[in-house]
């Protein structure tokens, strides 16, 4: 199977997704409208300062996230690969009157609509395991960041898939799993998905491949959403998973700058 006929089974999983999470208490979108930011402690405390600054957002699902940061002051653009998702942020835009760009395209055939580069390129909580290429994507990312743009990212450690009892590294074929989905009202939704591994070293030399020069890496103990199997939250809002009487990285982070 080419990765355009994955991108297709995947679209079409997230297109079904959509109706789910955007009527899910893990996504909250009455809270969301009522004012509530959808963006976690990792990526505030870490990402700060983003008025005025132009933001792309990479895999932005319904654009919860997008508009969070539209509502801190930056200037946003969101793409992701499904349909259903765009439509959705674009309504959301409407309804709380942010002045948000979403486009629909997948990430490897994003073309800006404006010369400039973006000041930010951020993206987030399970994205990079639906891309096949992550030296593709981190020229993706170098490509459209201004030079001394700030590229950040959260995302689910991948030490996970090893514990659900996939592979680590990396491998040419994608882990094809018939799943439900994360929301706690997903029961019905089955889709066909397929998905890479990505270990961390291939992420951090994937940037600096691409000229982004890594200024930190963290790792956290916790994930601020209870999608895992056995998650116990210890304090509010902090989700942790034990192997072997240890704690399991679940989060990790990385900010970097692009270089001339
Ligand atoms: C888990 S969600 C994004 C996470 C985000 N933090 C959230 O929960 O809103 C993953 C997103 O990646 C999108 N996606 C998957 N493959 C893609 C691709 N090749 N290009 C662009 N978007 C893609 C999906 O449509 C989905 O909206």
């Amino acid at each position: 199977m080419t990765n355009n006929k994955y991108f297709e089974m995947n679209r079409a999983g997230w297109d079904q997704r959509v109706k789910p999470h955007f009527e899910s208490k893990f996504y909250d979108v009455d809270g969301f409208l009522a004012g509530n930011t959808s963006l976690q402690e990792i990526e505030l405390a870490e990402l700060s300062n983003v008025r005025d600054k132009r933001l792309l957002h990479l895999q932005c699902h319904f654009g919860l996230d997008t508009l969070s940061w539209a509502r801190q002051g930056a200037i946003c653009t969101g793409v992701d690969i499904s349909p259903v998702a765009i439509q959705k942020a674009r309504d959301l835009t409407i309804a709380t009157k942010l002045d948000t760009d979403f486009v629909c395209s997948d990430i490897y055939s994003f073309e800006r609509k404006v010369a400039e580069p973006f000041d930010i390129v951020f993206t987030s909580y399970g994205a990079i395991c639906w891309l096949p290429d992550l030296k593709k994507w981190a020229e993706v990312v170098a490509s459209n960041l201004r030079t001394g743009g700030t590229f950040y990212m959260a995302e689910f450690h991948p030490i996970i898939e090893l514990i659900s009892g996939f592979s680590y590294f990396t491998q040419d074929q994608p882990d094809i799993d018939e799943e439900g989905t994360y929301t706690e009202n997903g029961g019905d939704i089955v889709a066909k998905l397929a998905t890479w591994p990505h270990p961390l070293s291939n992420v951090v030399n994937a940037l600096l491949g691409a000229g982004i020069q890594v200024e930190c890496l963290n790792e956290f103990p916790y994930s601020p959403y209870n999608c895992f199997e056995g998650m116990v939250e210890r304090e509010p809002g902090r989700f942790y998973l034990s192997h072997k009487d240890h704690d399991i990285p679940i989060v990790y982070s990385i900010k970097g700058r692009k270089i001339a």
